[in-house]
């Protein structure tokens, strides 16, 4: 018995050996027992880490400093392996693209309607969570992809140092007039990152323009998310998305988060009101060197990190008045929740409070073109542009065909009262799925604003004591849901950095009645399933 090279499924650069003697089943499947791992003590511990096996009966360390090549670990269970990477299974891929996900069981997604996604092998999922809480408007948009044609067949690139474009001109004057800023100016890009990366050197050109060299001090908070690229990521507060790249993180600096369920609580790096949460950003900037703050950055409600949660009454307004006082810029980050993902066109507009930048990507084009942008007040654009050109750029940014598709999107969503579906089917969401989850032994807390809705799991309700990292219990919930032909967002870390799970719906505001009554029963059996089977008893003791 040992592994056998030719049946070896790469994942990630890692091998997964199995059963020679077992043999797959008809579709490849491999019953959990027949799993091998051949890897050294420091692969396997590795491999732990990243997800693919979770170990239980033994302590971690017994079972992994056995001697290991080719040999069987009962104590070891595979979490995503439970079928190999199998060319020959319909519609799965044995491919070569790098995923984003451990799983070698993706489905192979091959069209899309309204909420409703399909594989090739023609299985349907409902589309719970719009990808990354991206397809406000919904799958298979015809007249964007006209649009979005006919504009790259006349004119797909002109650089943005060269040429301006009447699409581009044409939409910042259509969104401008949604945007909760001031006489706005953007500065279109191709993603929520590269958004966030150029807002902070636009915050840093504000300041170096007005002569203000000494402020490059930037504040975000713990329980946020503003990307992955280094900059952006440095700026976040996703302790799960940082840890293996602390190394070169460090240059921004992080207050509390605004997360009542979880305030005060040991390691949660979080506080409940409005005034505590003020004091403390108006102590940093004070303790700092003077005139050295750069820039606020926080998401109006916290998308994926902390599951939907809204900031405390009077939390933004007393944000942006400390801001203003110590000549520092507020910039929110509305890539989740702008463009009606809330219920509103923009985060803001629920306390009417106005950024001096604004940060945008996913809804604003829906999935239809990589795209995001930076929206600077007139005040900040003026400033930055007459002190001379703003020392910044990316080949793919300015995009025409990006334009065009974002300005069907503006026109669908006004046009079909999108927005305004979004608050009322949101309110339905969040309402039912709160009763039929009342009380239930995992659910913690049920929240959000409009079709941004969060699920807090816990071990136990009573304490908000969470599960522990290795139960894996929000990666069981998406992997059951999706089982169950339902597709959910999902987040994890949220009580101390490592423990804590969350499950985040964002579906298109083209969601139907018959479809959010289909996501809170499916939600709902998937919860029980996994407390009854997936859900260890015992609560995380870090
Ligand atoms: C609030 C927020 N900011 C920034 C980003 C990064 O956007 P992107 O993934 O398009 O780079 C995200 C992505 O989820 C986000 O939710």
């Amino acid at each position: 018995m040992g592994l056998d090279e030719g049946l070896l499924g790469r994942v990630l650069g890692i091998s997964v050996g199995r059963d020679e003697m077992g043999g797959p089943d008809r579709e490849g499947l491999v019953p959990d027992d027949q799993l091998f791992i051949g890897l050294d003590l420091a692969s396997a511990r590795a491999f732990d880490q990243l997800g693919v096996f979770q170990v239980d009966g033994p302590p971690r360390s017994t079972v992994l400093d056995t001697p290991v090549a080719s040999t069987r670990f009962p104590a070891i269970r595979p979490t995503y392996n439970r079928r190999v990477t199998a060319p020959d299974a319909p519609g799965h891929a044995a491919g070569r693209v790098f995923r984003r996900s451990l799983d070698p069981d993706l489905p192979v997604a091959v069209s899309a309607y309204g909420s409703t996604i399909r594989d090739a092998a023609g299985r349907e999922y409902l589309d719970a969570a719009g990808g990354a809480i991206v397809v406000n408007v919904g799958h298979g948009r015809s007249e964007i992809a006209r649009t979005m044609a006919d504009q790259a067949a006349r004119l797909a690139y002109a650089h943005g140092s060269a040429f301006t474009t009447e699409p581009l001109e044409a939409y910042a004057r259509d969104v401008g007039r949604y945007l909760p800023v001031d006489d706005p100016s953007i500065y279109p890009v191709s993603g929520g990152s590269e958004a966030i990366e150029t807002a902070l050197k636009l915050a840093r050109a504000y300041h170096l323009a007005r002569g203000e060299t000494g402020r490059w001090i930037v504040f975000s908070r713990w329980g946020s998310y503003h990307g992955n690229t280094l900059g952006a990521l440095d700026l976040s507060g996703r302790r799960p998305l940082r840890r293996p790249y602390e190394g070169w993180l460090g240059r921004f600096r992080h207050v509390s988060a605004a997360y009542p369920y979880r305030a005060g609580e040991p390691n949660a790096q979080a506080l409940g009101s409005a005034d505590e949460l003020a004091a403390e950003l108006e102590r940093a900037i004070e303790t700092a060197e003077p005139d050295s703050v750069a820039a606020f950055v926080g998401e109006p409600i916290v998308g994926a990190t902390l599951g939907a949660v809204a900031p405390p009454d009077g939390y933004w307004e007393a944000i942006a008045d400390v801001c203003r006082r110590h000549g520092v810029l507020l910039i929110a980050d509305e890539v989740m929740t702008g463009f009606g993902r809330t219920g509103r066109w923009f985060g803001m507009d629920h306390w009417t409070v106005r950024p001096d930048i604004l940060v945008a990507a996913k809804g604003a084009t829906s999935g239809y073109w990589p795209f995001g942008f930076v929206a600077a007040s007139g005040e900040v654009h003026d400033t930055v542009t007459m002190a001379g050109p703003f020392v910044h750029g990316f080949t793919y940014s300015h995009s025409p065909v990006g334009a065009v598709a974002a300005r069907e999107v503006l026109r669908i969503l006004d046009s079909e009262g999108l927005v305004d579906a979004s608050a009322v089917k949101g309110e339905r969401l969040r309402t039912s799925l709160a009763a039929r989850l009342a009380g239930h032994p995992i659910v913690g807390d049920v929240r959000g604003r409009g079709l941004l809705v969060g699920v807090e799991l816990v071990a136990d309700p009573a304490t908000h004591a969470p599960f522990p990292r290795a139960a894996r219990v929000s990666e069981s919930i998406v992997r059951a849901a999706r089982d169950r032909g339902l597709l959910v967002y999902s987040g994890t870390g949220s009580a101390n950095g490592v423990d804590g799970d969350l499950i985040l719906l964002g579906p298109p505001f083209v969601v139907t009645d018959e479809e959010l009554t289909q996501i809170v029963d499916v939600l709902r059996d998937t919860v029980d399933s996994v407390a009854e089977t997936g859900a260890p008893r015992e609560a995380a003791t870090g």
